[in-house]
């Protein structure tokens, strides 16, 4: 049964007076989600701070508060950026801290906002006595599915109170849709029929994500998130989609070596380079139109790099940009192996983990050819870049470089809202892992594997100034916050990171 709802936005929050009100219906098809575009009348100022609330029959809404983008002169802008937030791993502290930060102007969540697995599959093995178990308990298909699982999101307490607090600007990765989706598949998704065609299950996952997250549902086709902000002449923020409009599949280590991996960051364990189809692997890793973002977004993109000049142009993205190849040998080993990284622990043993073997090829490394043309897009329209970037579930800061030595901007990777690390279970010396990472990569400033978290980005028509936030424990009611990391990019630098 359709269901008629009354919105309001006020500039105080005791709606006295209503500057905008409206009705819209809502009912099953859209899953009794409202969504409201809501136009303001003439007079008002961008830039602007509103309460809004949603009534029916003698119901009122919680007051969420939003604001409206500046125009003109902006002086300073605070983001506040995060991704990955596994029900089941743990609590939404970070929901909690960013909703009780008054300084903070937009959220950005980078994807992986839901994870599509059921129980029993990863970092859910406290899930029940933390009262956090799923539902559905099963892998994520149907839209009934998806709806259900967004529905559960958006009843925790943490999640509401920052969302009524502050926009949210989101974009998906692929466990909003399936494990290492690409725009024709998942790794996470049977090819057998067992799960029905990927088209369909990207269908309902979209719609579902289309209901639930605050986003503009494009007039046309709804498979378009990559979408721009401008906000005022300080930042050109562009959101894109390195994962189901244009994305090539990822090659896999296991097909030139004829052996099975799972997907890790290191990936294969306990072989010899002899055994690995080098020339092969390159060849197809190098391959001119192999693309992560698809031709039509690349030119989206360069088309608004061109046309848009505000001092600074953040690209907001799913997957780590900068390059990474990891050091893993045995003296890191601080004990025997866990279980789950006991495959690891022996390779380290043998010293037989070969860096050039451990890049991440569902992340940028997967697409080097890609990445050079948007660094070199970058570089031609002479942007100050800052890359915002998650997945990873650990922090880190990389200057990045274009092939010919030129400095084009910084990449500032969030690590999980709650997901767990791959390194969670390897009993190594970390600290000293994160130490030697920075000597081993080229252009990386700042790794910490340790702790779930959140990034600040503060810009000014001066300098951009990162800050890592991270908390001892999201498996605990009570937890503690700190200020990890702080690194300052200048806008007049040529070289870096500070
Ligand atoms: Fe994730």
């Amino acid at each position: 049964m359709p269901i008629k709802i009354k919105w309001q936005m006020s500039h105080n929050p005791n709606f006295n007076p209503v500057v905008s009100e409206g009705e819209t219906v809502t009912d099953k098809q859209r899953d009794y989600c409202v969504k409201v575009n809501a136009i303001l009348p003439d007079g008002e100022t961008p830039g602007t701070t509103y309460f809004y609330r949603f009534l029916t029959g003698n119901h009122s809404s919680e007051t969420g508060r939003t604001h409206t983008l500046p125009d003109q002169r902006v002086n300073k802008i605070k983001l506040a950026v995060m991704s990955c937030s596994k029900y089941t791993a743990g609590f939404f502290h970070v929901y909690k801290e960013i909703a009780n930060r008054d300084d903070i102007d937009l959220v950005l969540h980078l994807g992986d906002y839901i994870y599509e697995f059921g129980m029993g599959v990863f970092g859910d093995e406290d899930a029940k006595a933390l009262n956090r178990e799923v539902v559905p308990r099963y892998e994520l298909n149907s839209l009934e599915d998806y709806r259900q699982r967004y529905a559960q999101h958006k009843s925790d307490p943490d999640s509401q109170a920052m969302l009524a607090r502050h926009p949210l600007i989101s974009i998906w990765d692929d466990h909003e849709i399936s494990n290492d989706a690409w725009r024709l598949g998942a790794v996470n998704h049977s090819t057998d029929g067992s799960e029905g065609t990927f088209e369909n299950r990207k269908k309902n996952a979209i719609k579902a994500y289309f209901e639930w997250m605050p986003i503009r549902e494009p007039a046309s086709d709804n498979s378009f998130i990559h979408r721009s902000f401008q906000i005022g002449d300080l930042v050109d923020l562009h959101m894109l989609d390195t994962r189901l409009i244009g994305r090539d599949q990822q090659l896999s280590y296991s097909n030139y070596t004829g052996l099975k991996t799972k997907q890790k960051p290191v990936h294969i364990l306990n072989k010899t380079p002899k055994q690995f189809d080098s020339k092969q692997f390159h060849q197809d890793l190098l391959e001119p139109n192999r693309s992560i973002l698809g031709a039509n977004q690349e030119m989206w993109l360069e088309r608004r790099l061109k046309t848009t000049n505000a001092t600074w142009t953040v690209l907001g993205q799913q997957v780590m940009l900068a390059p990474q190849r990891w050091s893993v040998t045995k003296d890191l080993i601080e004990q025997e192996s866990s279980e789950d990284s006991q495959e690891l622990n022996m390779a380290m043993q043998k010293q037989t983990i070969k860096p050039e073997l451990t890049k991440n090829l569902d992340a940028w490394d997967g697409y080097p050819v890609a990445r050079s043309r948007l660094y070199d897009m970058v570089a031609e329209h002479k942007k100050k870049l800052i890359t915002l970037s998650g997945d990873t579930h650990f922090s880190s800061a990389h200057n990045l470089v274009t092939a010919s030595g030129r400095f084009i901007g910084a990449e500032f990777g969030t690590t999980s809202v709650t997901s767990p690390s791959f390194w969670d279970d390897v009993k190594i010396n970390k600290i000293e892992l994160e130490k030697r990472q920075l000597d081993f990569n080229e252009g990386m400033q700042f790794l910490h594997l340790r702790n779930r978290g959140y990034l600040v980005v503060e810009i000014d028509h001066e300098k951009a100034v990162g800050k890592w936030h991270l908390i001892d424990d999201v498996k605990t009611e009570n937890y503690k916050v700190w200020l990890e990391q702080t690194l300052v990019l200048e806008g007049s630098k040529k070289d870096g990171l500070i």
